[in-house]
């Protein structure tokens, strides 16, 4: 695989640090970026490089950094979206809903106009983002999260289906609950552990599905909520 270049939006912490590390260990060349640094101890020494961009993508210089990365560390095989954020409703404060969707599905948005001319230019490419099972369900606790994966997930699907005939590849990963910071509730089912998240991304790289479900069981339970969720509207509450 040596020698291959991947851009990761949002791996200071958590899956996308977790993944950072199984791509260098794999040969690849890494450029991160996001609002804090990433601690270098903490990849291994060899055998990709690695550099690091601070930027926060909800500042208006978002589109420049990327195309800056682009310039100097580019062109990239491959570029993975993982920034997330996630703020339960608590004492009725709606004062982040606009900014969990900046955050969550704007950003890809963004990403998506830098790097998709590039990747359809060069004839190949591969683009990954982080979605969530949650994108399947009413979440009354963080409305924002879940109605963010959900646009999240149909808009990567979308591009999946659009840039396919283009030899660009689009996929959109569904993780269940990944044991990060981000996973704090008190009932975290079928989680699974950062290592585990990062080598299902690694089978990403090397299989490019338009989308990768895991836990599947877990996504399979979502989907009957969903629906008994459905049948309660249809029933008028
Ligand atoms: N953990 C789970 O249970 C789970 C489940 C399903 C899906 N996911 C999705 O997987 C992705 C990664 O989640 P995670 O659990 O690894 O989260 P995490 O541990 O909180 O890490 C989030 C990463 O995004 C960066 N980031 C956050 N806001 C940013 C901003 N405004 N600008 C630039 N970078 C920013 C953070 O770095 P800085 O703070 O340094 O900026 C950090 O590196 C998210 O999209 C999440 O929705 C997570």
């Amino acid at each position: 695989m040596g020698n291959q270049r991947a851009l990761l939006i949002g791996n200071s912490d958590g899956i996308g640090l977790g993944f950072t590390k199984h791509l260098i260990q794999a040969g690849w060349s890494v450029t991160g970026i996001s609002r804090s640094a990433l601690d270098g101890a903490q990849l291994p020494n060899e055998p990709g490089d690695y550099n690091h961009t601070i930027c926060n993508v909800l500042d208006p210089g978002f589109r420049q950094c990327l195309t800056t990365a682009w310039a100097k560390q580019g062109p990239f095989d491959l570029v993975v979206h993982l920034v997330g954020v996630g703020y339960g409703l608590e004492r009725d404060d709606f004062g982040r809903e606009a900014e969990t969707f900046r955050a969550n599905l704007v950003s890809l948005v963004e990403t998506v106009e830098v790097v998709m001319p590039e990747f359809l230019a060069m004839g190949h490419g591969h683009l990954m983002g982080l979605s969530s099972i949650a994108d399947d369900i009413l979440m009354a606790e963080a409305p924002s999260y879940g109605a963010s994966k959900a646009g999240y997930s149909t808009y990567l699907n979308s591009l999946a289906f659009r840039s396919k005939k283009r030899g660009v590849s689009v996929t959109n990963v569904r993780f269940g609950f990944v044991d990060t910071k981000m996973a704090k509730g008190a009932h975290r089912p079928f989680m699974i552990s950062v290592d585990r998240a990062a080598k299902v991304l690694m089978r990403c790289v090397h299989k490019r599905p338009m989308q990768m479900t895991y836990p599947k069981t877990m996504g399979a339970v979502i989907r009957v909520l969903r629906r008994l969720q459905s049948l309660r509207i249809w029933l008028g509450g």
